[in-house]
């Protein structure tokens, strides 16, 4: 018998390797572990066994199966990144190519709004910077104090990846754009002038929520800074992104565990024949959240607390693109319809500048 397991064991790893296609691997799958397969009739026939022919039998046919298994799983995993190839193969795009009149293509809001917040912001002396988007546990949580006992993970709706870092923890699909202060915090001496756009991921999904959506972080380090910079801070940037000088702000206490202290940021705005219009104080809407980066944080980060202070705010870009411009829909935002992107996109060369119309 043992010679026969082994020879079977040859013959079906061979046939998997040779499986050609998704339909023959499956096909193979079955004729050895469906349930009138050969590795399941041999798995059957352990309970007609002598108690010494079991187990000496059993483990045997038990390894058989975990070959088999394991091997088809590897096929698996090498047909499916073939046929990926392929298509990654016929779908490329030559991006070099000259437009062809007419032309289609417009900007995206949430691409003329970061390009608006750079605008804004660069005349405020920061600069723009970036961080990957699949991150380590202690960059998207424990450097800004949200260690795992923390409630506030449960609040961050946390897509985990398979891969694990260094400490054997998941990786994660960033929950916010926080992280990019810790590795900007890491790379540079303060002072420090960055604000950090990009796209953040939580598992939610209704009309003003989608899983990837857009956030902007401001980071400010330096010496002798105070929440009055920034309120002013907050304040210039809003009056200029909304076009407004009557834009006003209300500053709320609150929680963040990485600001000390918080403060949540409303701006007020009126009801002109049921639409929302920025400005005035009729109304409040939330807008962001904000504080003075706490000085574990900046310990985290090899900073000295004594030495530097800052202020950080997080806020969302898909949010501000629907109120500047009038969506309600987040979702459309995703959809890809071309008559929305004809709708609501910018003209290619519509560059925002200051003096051209984003400013105030
Ligand atoms: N990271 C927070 C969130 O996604 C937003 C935020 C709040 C960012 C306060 C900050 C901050 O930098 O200081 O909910």
């Amino acid at each position: 018998m043992g010679s026969d397991l082994e020879q079977m064991q040859r013959d079906m790893l061979g046939r998997i390797a040779a499986a050609a296609d998704p339909a023959a691997l499956e096909a193979e799958r079955v004729a050895a572990l469906g349930k009138q397969g050969a590795v399941t009739g041999l798995l059957k026939s352990l309970g007609a066994m002598s108690p010494e022919e079991r187990q000496s039998e059993g483990p045997r046919i038990h390894a058989l199966r975990e070959a088999v298994t394991a091997a088809i799983a590897s096929r698996k995993a090498a047909l499916d990144g073939a046929a990926l190839e392929r298509r990654l193969a016929t779908e490329q795009l030559d991006m070099t190519l000259p437009v062809a009149p007419p032309l289609q293509g417009s900007v995206h809001p949430i691409s003329q709004v970061m390009d608006e917040l750079a605008e804004i912001f660069a005349d405020l002396g920061f600069s723009v910077a970036t961080g990957p988007e699949i991150e380590d546990d202690w960059h998207n949580f424990g450097a800004l104090e949200i260690p795992e006992t923390h409630p506030a993970r449960a609040m961050h709706d946390t897509f985990y990846m398979d891969r694990t870092d260094a400490e054997g923890r998941p990786m994660v699909l960033r929950t916010h754009t926080s992280p990019v202060q810790i590795r900007t915090m890491q790379a540079q001496k303060p002072p420090i002038y960055i604000i950090a756009p990009g796209r953040t991921y939580r598992s939610d999904n209704d009309a003003t929520h989608t899983p990837m959506f857009h956030q902007v972080e401001g980071l400010v380090i330096d010496r002798g800074i105070t929440l009055g910079h920034l309120k002013w801070t907050l304040e210039t940037f809003l009056k200029a992104y909304f076009e407004r000088d009557d834009v006003v702000l209300r500053l709320r206490p609150s929680y963040f565990p990485f600001t000390e202290p918080s403060v949540e940021v409303d701006v007020g705005y009126t009801l002109q024949n049921g639409r929302r219009v920025l400005g005035g104080a009729d109304h409040w809407m939330e807008l962001l959240g904000s504080g003075m980066v706490h000085p574990r944080v900046l310990a985290n980060c090899g900073l000295d607390p004594d030495e530097w202070q800052g202020f950080a705010f997080g806020c969302g870009i898909d949010r501000l693109a629907m109120l500047k411009y009038g969506m309600d829909d987040l979702r459309a935002f995703y959809d890809g319809d071309l008559r929305w992107l004809r709708h609501y996109g910018f003209r290619a060369l519509d560059v925002p500048t200051l003096s051209g119309g984003v400013g105030a």
